[in-house]
């Protein structure tokens, strides 16, 4: 017999308040905390049986779907046969996936895989890559990013409610992120590119080892990169001697609806790339996907990760690769992701407090302002219209640097019938607003 487990809503909170440490148990999105009981593809049920139409994809881990029958499959089978093979012993598993993962990127290069447990862990990894490789210790970073809370990735994460006060990892210079809503520099790509020569003259040695950034900043709000920003970007860090590393790990495995990578569309090839969440369907993996000449500078030393490439994790990752493909989640996203941007659209032509919607695909978001003119931030309203949404029927989240953004990120399996549920639900939270007089 398993053990026996308590369902029950107060004790859940009594456990976690009394065992959790303080930073772990921080991070609670609603005035009443959410149990989840049972997820299948893009819903999910709480522990009272509601059902709710998961927009976030547990933080974009679930990419083709809560307990998606190919993935499970794959991972009992992988479970029942071996559940860990540690990297120093060898098996087929992971191997297939590096091939598999290297055959999704731009031809011409050769690329080897560093697998590892997440994404924070891959981003610290790839630091390390960038300095070894280039001999700099240099590295710019975007102002409102999000690489992760490890020490190394917290560095170079931009958002400052993730930046704990202590002494970080030195040598991270911030550039002020391309966004074309609320830019410091308004629209357009030039002024921000400038903006990176600026931050290589005056804040670096003139030498980097690499600039990271989302290909569409996540946590940050949904921020997308504005067309000719990367191809700009590379060719300022190579010219410094850096590398371009693009982070992927709420914009790949084809979020956005373009590729199977968000960098794709934007015509460059990254040195390292940067992956996770998706990537095991909510089972925890990362990996590094990097030009082979420079993890090879690295072959000097040992990088052990205990659990790195554990074939439980990777059978995961190959069935989520193959049902990506044979699903046409891609195609999927973008033609339910434009119908959900029209529909958000219509949102916005309703309540003047949504001051901008953006997004592709599964990648969406909605912002709201007190003033569309002068574009002030409405966290309250926000808060507000959030914590309806759920009574309405939807998970998303809270982002954006002034918590003001509702940014939706759904498996890539959610279907056209959603939409009108989903839109129906946030015009209700919209309007509850008003019937509250709080517009
Ligand atoms: C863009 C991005 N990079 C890196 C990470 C870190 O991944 P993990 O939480 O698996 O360490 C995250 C996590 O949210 C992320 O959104």
């Amino acid at each position: 017999m398993t053990k026996a487990v308590d369902w029950s809503t107060q004790s859940i909170i009594d456990r976690r308040d009394t065992y959790y440490a303080a930073s772990q148990r921080a991070f609670v999105p609603y005035q009443k905390p959410l149990i989840l009981k049972k997820g299948m593809m893009q819903y999910c049920w709480d522990e009272k049986g509601n059902k709710l139409i998961d927009l976030l994809g547990m933080n974009l881990c679930i990419s083709v779907g809560h307990a998606h029958p190919k993935v499970v499959e794959a991972v009992t089978e992988q479970v029942q046969q071996l559940t860990h093979c540690t990297t120093m012993f060898h098996h087929p598993v992971p191997a297939h996936l590096a091939e598999e993962l290297a055959a999704t990127m731009p031809k011409g290069h050769e690329w080897v895989v560093h697998f590892t447990n997440s994404g924070a862990e891959a981003v610290d990894l790839s630091i390390m890559m960038a300095r070894a490789s280039t001999g700099n210790h240099d590295i710019l970073a975007l102002r409102n990013s999000y690489h992760g809370a490890t020490y190394g990735a917290q560095a170079v994460t931009g958002v400052q409610g993730f930046r704990h006060n202590v002494s970080q990892l030195s040598n991270v210079s911030f550039v002020a992120e391309p966004n074309q809503y609320r830019g410091i520099f308004g629209e357009g790509t030039d002024p921000y590119l400038e903006e990176i020569d600026r931050s290589i003259a005056y804040t670096t040695s003139g030498e980097l080892a690499a600039m990271f950034i989302e290909s569409v900043q996540g946590y940050g709000g949904i921020i997308q990169m504005p067309p000719g920003y990367l191809k700009g970007a590379a060719e300022k860090v190579r010219a410094a001697g850096g590398l371009l590393i693009m982070d992927e790990v709420q914009s790949g495995f084809g979020k956005t609806g373009d590729a199977m990578w968000c960098f794709d569309h934007h015509d460059i090839v990254p040195d390292v790339m940067v992956i996770a969440k998706g990537l095991g369907n909510g089972i925890p993996i990362g990996a590094v996907v990097v030009k082979k000449e420079i993890a090879e500078s690295m072959a000097g030393k040992l990088l052990f990760h205990t659990y790195g490439a554990n074939p439980v994790a990777c059978a995961a990752a190959r069935a989520v690769l193959q049902v990506i493909e044979e699903d046409d989640l891609i195609n999927n996203a973008k033609t339910v992701g434009a119908k959900l941007h029209e529909g958000l659209k219509q949102l916005k032509d309703r309540y003047d407090i949504i001051g901008d919607v953006r997004g592709r695909g599964f990648m969406q978001a909605i912002e709201l302002v007190k003033d569309r003119d002068t574009k002030e931030p409405a966290p309250d309203h926000t808060a507000h219209v959030f914590e309806h949404t759920r009574e309405h029927g939807l998970i998303l989240s809270k982002s954006g640097t002034f918590k003001n953004v509702l940014r939706m990120v759904p498996p890539l399996c959610l279907q056209m019938e959603d939409v009108e549920p989903v839109i129906d639900a946030l015009d209700r939270s919209f309007s509850d607003l008003e019937k509250e007089n709080l517009v």
